[in-house]
Parts: structure tokens; C-alpha cells; sequence
């Protein structure tokens, strides 16, 4: 079936939070935008017309294979021109997995304006729920506008963020409102989240109440319990939570809490008259009464590692052969040496920068490709080998200082075969071949290493990088070259990529 959505960005003034926040940018009027339903194999027509008055836009399909249609990937400066101001651009992509997700503007910091929404692909239904929640996305908001925030994070820290939002609803300074649902005693629900931040990785948990973990990221797992789960920026997880407990007033705090101290760099400084920076949202059962929850955190969280998950598809991952093993990129951030004149922050020794005039995937089709900027090539030909990055948390190395890093594969999903404390050793390594974790983010610790397998079934150029918009804005990304050889062949039309691109320089000239 083929499913079409027309989707439009527009600039306007939100108060997600009770504070009007102008220019804020928007998917058809609100935020987060329009859901996205299709069914699994579905093929999506999604017309994006751009009506921002000063900006350029591209639309990215969060953790979707896109196989064979990598420029449909969204990139801007890798797999198309943005989309000039008035101007249409039409994703058409094939659904290859089921699950929820979201997808986001990919142009610069502009989904931290607004344009991120959910993606819901209806597949077939292992667990067992009684009512499901259209999935939520969860995000720290800033007052500040994005791009000022981002140039502020390549001279100083960038601010903080004033308020989080549980689906476009949240508390600042005593205006706005919780985020509200109902329980009714003895159902169970399936709860499918999103963190959709800019800087911000949180605990998910509702006082007193067991999540049965079911998915990660887009791909199945078996179930696991616990009481709070960690997600960083760009990862999902679907939980289903058996609505059996009491309170005094019959109502619960969920939380969202910021995962503070090592998860990440910068801690946020709320308002004060923010009365529980933990306390995002209240559920209600069938009975509750008057006021707010009484009920109290009923665990520390965790701390900010991925959970290890077990899919339910098992991959069993090659030893890597060889010496690919020493071949390491570090994550972090030259603001000791400040070589590329600011606090850039890089993956492979220099910070990406994009020519958005200049998208890789045409320069692909010209025979004399001559990469400009970061760029790993993987030439494999077989789509069954494994190929292998190992990433460490560079601080304190090169120059460099770190931190904790989600680090984003597009087009895949990898294995986690290694993730842990301390520089990655080669020659001490403790690989995880057997059914590793495999997701699209996993999390680089602070001072730590990871390292990842994936198939190279995809030709195409894709990016690796950090999802916290400052850090991926300033650098800290990574294009993969796969199978640069037969890209041209395997992609759909390289032609509206073309007419983009014209669009957008002629848009450039006269502006
Ligand atoms: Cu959520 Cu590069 O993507």
C-alpha cells in the first residue's frame, strides 16, 4: 500500500511550556508534528513543502534502512541540497521494519525549533497489551533559539535547557501543564517512547510501576523488567506497564528525569519556581482524586549505559580479522588546541563540515569523487561480512575532552559487540559476537570505548554521529562510503537530488 502525507514547516510562536516561544519551527502547526501511521511494507509518499521565510529544511527518517534509496535519507550536504524556502521535496521510501520511531528535520540544530515528530509502523503484535499510547516524544526545550544556542556552544557552554517536554506539554516557572494519562485498574499498557532532545538524556519511570521493556530502537526484544530505563537522544523504547497499583489519590508521577553527573556534559540550571524538575507528568486512574500525586521516586535510576538487550532476530557477528581492531576514531572536542578556530567537536580528526550546496551523493556520481571532509570507506562487496568501527570517548587524548556521546548509524542497525569503561584494547578485548545488542544510538561512555559491527548491505553515503544537536552541528560526525562503486547503480533516481540542488543554489542567489 502506498500511504502519502503532506507535511509543512512553518515558522510560529509556541508555548509548549506556558512561555510563548517565537519562532519556534514547526510540522503542519504544532509540535511535536503530524504522526506518521503506515503499515510494515508500506511504501511512503511524504511531500514536504518548506515555508520557513529564512531557512533551508530537509526531513531525515530516523533509525529506516532506506535500502537501495539512500538519497531519500534526508541529509542535507550528504544525500540532498536542503529544500529551498517555498519549495516542495517528495520522500518516497519502502517500510522495512515496524515499530515506532521519528523523523526530524536533519538541517543544521532545526528540529531543536520543533520539527521532529513521531513515526508509527504497525507490524505484527507479539506482546500482549490491552490499549496502546500514541508514542511520545520527550525533550529538553529551550527558550533560547536554536542557532543562538549553537553558536554559543562553539565559543562557551551552550545554555541550558529552561524547561522538558513530555509530548509538547510541559511546566516553567509555574505556567504550562503536566503531561496527563489515564490508568484503569488491571489493564495493560503499551507505551512507546522517544527522546527527541537536544542535549538532554533522561530516566523514564512512573512511581511504583514495573516497565516491561519490549523494543529498542526499531527492533524486538526479549522482554526485560525494570524500574526506571535510561534513554539517550535518538533512542526508543516501547514498554508495556500493567496498571495495578493504588496511592492515596489514585494518581502517579511519571518522570523524565535528566540523567545527571557522567551521562552528560551539560546539566541544566531550571528556573527557580520549577517546583520538581523530575515530575513531568501524572497518571490518573479510573478513580483518582483532587490535587497532584503524592507518590515519591520508588528507585534511584540507573546509571546511563545501554540496558543488554537480547533481539529477537539473532545476529551471530564475525570476529573481526586482522588489525581492524587498532583502527580507532576518537569522539570529542578540540577546545584546548581550538584548531578549526572555535570549540569544534570531531570523530575522526577533523570536525565535519558540510557543503550544502555540494551533496556527496552527487559528487558520487562524478567519477573524480574527491572527499572534502570526514569520510571511512568501506569498499566490502559482501553485504554478509561484518564491518567494524570502534569509537572511543577521546578525553584527555589528542588534545581532546569527551564526554558521554549517542551515537547515531543511518541506513542501519548495528551490534554492539563491545561498550564499556576505559579506552578501547585490542589486544584485551572481551567481544560480544553472540546475539549482541543491536540498535541504531548506543551510548559512548564518558571515558569509554564502543565498538560496533554492521552489515554492509547497503551502498550508499551515510552518516555516524552524535546526537546532541551541538555536537553533531559542530562536527561530531562521520560519512561512511559503502560500496562507493555500485552507489549510483543501487540508489533510485539521483534526478530530483539534481533539480533540489539547482533549486537551492538559484535560491541562494537571490536571497
Ligand atoms: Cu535522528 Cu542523523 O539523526
Amino acid at each position: 500500500v502506498t500511504r502519502t502525507y503532506n507535511l509543512e514547516i512553518t515558522e510560529q510562536t509556541i508555548s509548549p511550556d506556558g512561555f510563548p516561544r517565537a519562532h519556534a519551527q514547526v510540522i503542519n502547526g504544532k509540535y511535536p508534528g503530524q504522526l506518521i501511521e503506515a503499515c510494515w511494507g508500506d511504501t511512503l509518499v511524504v511531500n514536504v513543502k518548506n515555508s520557513l521565510k529564512t531557512n533551508g529544511t530537509t526531513i531525515h527518517w530516523h533509525g529506516l534502512r532506506m535500502l537501495g534509496e539512500n538519497e531519500m535519507d534526508g541529509v542535507n550536504g550528504i544525500t540532498q541540497c536542503p529544500v529551498p524556502e517555498a519549495d516542495t521535496f517528495t520522500y518516497k521510501f519502502t517500510l522495512r521494519q515496524y515499530g515506532h520511531t521519528w523523523y526530524h528535520s536533519h538541517y543544521s540544530s532545526q528540529y531543536s525549533e520543533g520539527v521532529a515528530a513521531p513515526l508509527l509502523i504497525h507490524g505484527p503484535n507479539t506482546d500482549n497489551w490491552d490499549e496502546e499510547w500514541a508514542p511520545i516524544i520527550v525533550t529538553d526545550w529551550f527558550h533560547t533559539p536554536a542557532y543562538e544556542a549553537f553558536h554559543q556552544s562553539l565559543v562557551a557552554l551552550p545554555p541550558s535547557a529552561d524547561s522538558i517536554l513530555v509530548n509538547g506539554t510541559g511546566r516553567f516557572n509555574g505556567g504550562g501543564s503536566y503531561f496527563q494519562q489515564k490508568f484503569e485498574q488491571g489493564k495493560k499498557y503499551l507505551i512507546r517512547i522517544v527522546n527527541g532532545g537536544t542535549d538532554f538524556d533522561f530516566h523514564f519511570s512512573i512511581d511504583q510501576h514495573v516497565l516491561q521493556v519490549v523494543s529498542a530502537d526499531l527492533v524486538p526484544i526479549k522482554p526485560f523488567y525494570t524500574n526506571s530505563l535510561h534513554v539517550g537522544i535518538g533512542q526508543r523504547y516501547s514498554v508495556i506497564v500493567t496498571a495495578n497499583q493504588t496511592s492515596s489519590n489514585g494518581k502517579f508521577w511519571l518522570r523524565t528525569e535528566y540523567a545527571a553527573g557522567a551521562c552528560q556534559f551539560d546539566q541544566p540550571n531550571f528556573p527557580s519556581g520549577q517546583p520538581d524538575t523530575q515530575r513531568t507528568g501524572i497518571i490518573s486512574y479510573a478513580n483518582a482524586g483532587s490535587g497532584d500525586p503524592t507518590t515519591s521516586r520508588w528507585t534511584d535510576p540507573v546509571g546511563c549505559a545501554d540496558p543488554p538487550i537480547e533481539p529477537h532476530i539473532k545476529w551471530t557477528v564475525s570476529a573481526p580479522q586482522n588489525d581492524i581492531l587498532k583502527n580507532t576514531y576518537y569522539a570529542g572536542n578540540d577546545r584546548l588546541t581550538q584548531s578549526h578556530g572555535a570549540f569544534r567537536w570531531e570523530l575522526a580528526d577533523t570536525p565535519m563540515w558540510l557543503n550544502f550546496s555540494k551533496p556527496t551523493i552527487l559528487s558520487l556520481a562524478n567519477t573524480t569523487f574527491d572527499p572534502e571532509y570526514a569520510v571511512a570507506k568501506y569498499p566490502y562487496t559482501d553485504g554478509e561480512k561484518f564491518v567494524y568501527m570502534i569509537i572511543n570517548s577521546g578525553n584527555g587524548t589528542q588534545n581532546m575532552f569527551s564526554g558521554t556521546h549517542p551515537i547515531h548509524l543511518h541506513g542501519h542497525d548495528f551490534a554492539i559487540i563491545s561498550q564499556g569503561d576505559g579506552l578501547f584494547d585490542p589486544n584485551n578485548a572481551n567481544l560480544n559476537l553472540n546475539n549482541p545488542p543491536r540498535r541504531d544510538v548506543a551510548m559512548l561512555p564518558n571515558n569509554g570505548h564502543l565498538v560496533i559491527a554492521f552489515k554492509p548491505d547497503n551502498p550508499g553515503v551515510w552518516i555516524i554521529h552524535c546526537h546532541i544537536a551541538w555536537h553533531a552541528g559542530s562536527g561530531l560526525a562521520l560519512q561512511i562510503l559503502e560500496r562507493q562503486s555500485e552507489i549510483a547503480n543501487s540508489i533510485g533516481s539521483l534526478q530530483q537530488v539534481k533539480d533540489g540542488c539547482s533549486k537551492w543554489d538559484f535560491w541562494l542567489k537571490t536571497h
